[in-house]
């Protein structure tokens, strides 16, 4: 009942309900080519959309916001894209660290990233220790991602403790597969979004996504802002979860 819930918690959760939403951030091509710019300028409109709505999830209480930046599959691009999409980030991470970190966001990344270049590994695992005792939302990004890839990662990192006898095979459950994937310690997965009019996940977060509501939108990500992130947890609000019960 209300009358027994804390005024302190009634004040402080946001009235949308969500801890962790994702998204599959699609689109900038379309948004270049309609313009009749060269895709890297879509990319380029593209982080401006990423620091439009890293703002306006710290505005709206949100835990944890997920974003799908580069998949494991995307390295099917042109060498040049993959080098602009490459340049893009480590000039985010560079422009943006100080303002993420003076707003208290802790950044993490989920996705095969480790393989990436030296140099922009060692940038990354930076920011992430310089950030990692901040209390305030989780800003994930989905690098090198693909969550076959994950799921096959935590395969092998849970048969390797097997094999080495520091659990049985019993032992592996639900709980013991959430703890092994790269999302360990995020919060459950509540929405996920997907811009630019296309209905697939792509290879994202497919074990997360287990009982996330799903939001399509034509909307290009690169006009993608606080309005769209608020109209989305408008829509999520009036969703029924009943995760298999009445
Ligand atoms: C999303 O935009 C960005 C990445 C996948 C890195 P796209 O580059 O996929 O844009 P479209 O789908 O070609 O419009
Ligand atoms: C998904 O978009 C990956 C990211 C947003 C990073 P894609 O544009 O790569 O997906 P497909 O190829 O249309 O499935
Ligand atoms: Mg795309």
């Amino acid at each position: 009942m209300a009358s027994q819930v804390k005024p302190d918690l009634l004040s402080s959760a946001p009235a949308h309900g969500a801890r962790h939403v994702a998204i599959i951030m699609d689109g900038n091509g379309r948004w270049a080519k309609k313009r009749f710019l060269p895709r890297i300028a879509g990319h380029r409109a593209g982080v401006e959309a990423v620091r439009r709505v890293s703002r306006a999830a710290r505005e709206l209480k949100l835990e944890c916001l997920t974003l799908y930046a580069f998949s494991s599959e995307n390295w099917k691009r042109p060498a040049s894209e993959v080098a602009d999409l490459m340049g893009l980030l480590r000039h985010f991470i560079q422009s943006d660290i100080d303002e993420l970190h003076a707003n208290g966001v802790r950044l993490r990344i989920i996705g095969n990233y480790r393989v990436l270049e030296p140099s922009l590994v060692e940038m990354i695992d930076g920011a992430m220790a310089r950030t990692a005792g901040n209390t305030g939302p989780v800003i994930a990004i989905a690098l090198n991602y693909g969550a076959q890839d994950e799921m096959v990662r935590a395969a092998r990192r849970l048969a390797q403790r097997a094999v080495a006898g520091e659990i049985a095979a019993e032992d592996i459950g639900v709980e013991a597969i959430d703890e092994a994937l790269d999302t360990a310690d995020l919060p459950p997965l509540d929405l996920l979004i997907r811009t630019s009019g296309e209905h697939r996940l792509s290879n994202f977060m497919l074990w997360q996504a287990a009982y996330a509501e799903l939001y399509f939108t034509d909307m290009l990500w690169p006009d993608f802002d606080a309005h769209a992130l608020g109209q989305a947890l408008d829509a999520f609000r009036m969703r029924d979860r009943r995760f298999g019960g009445l």
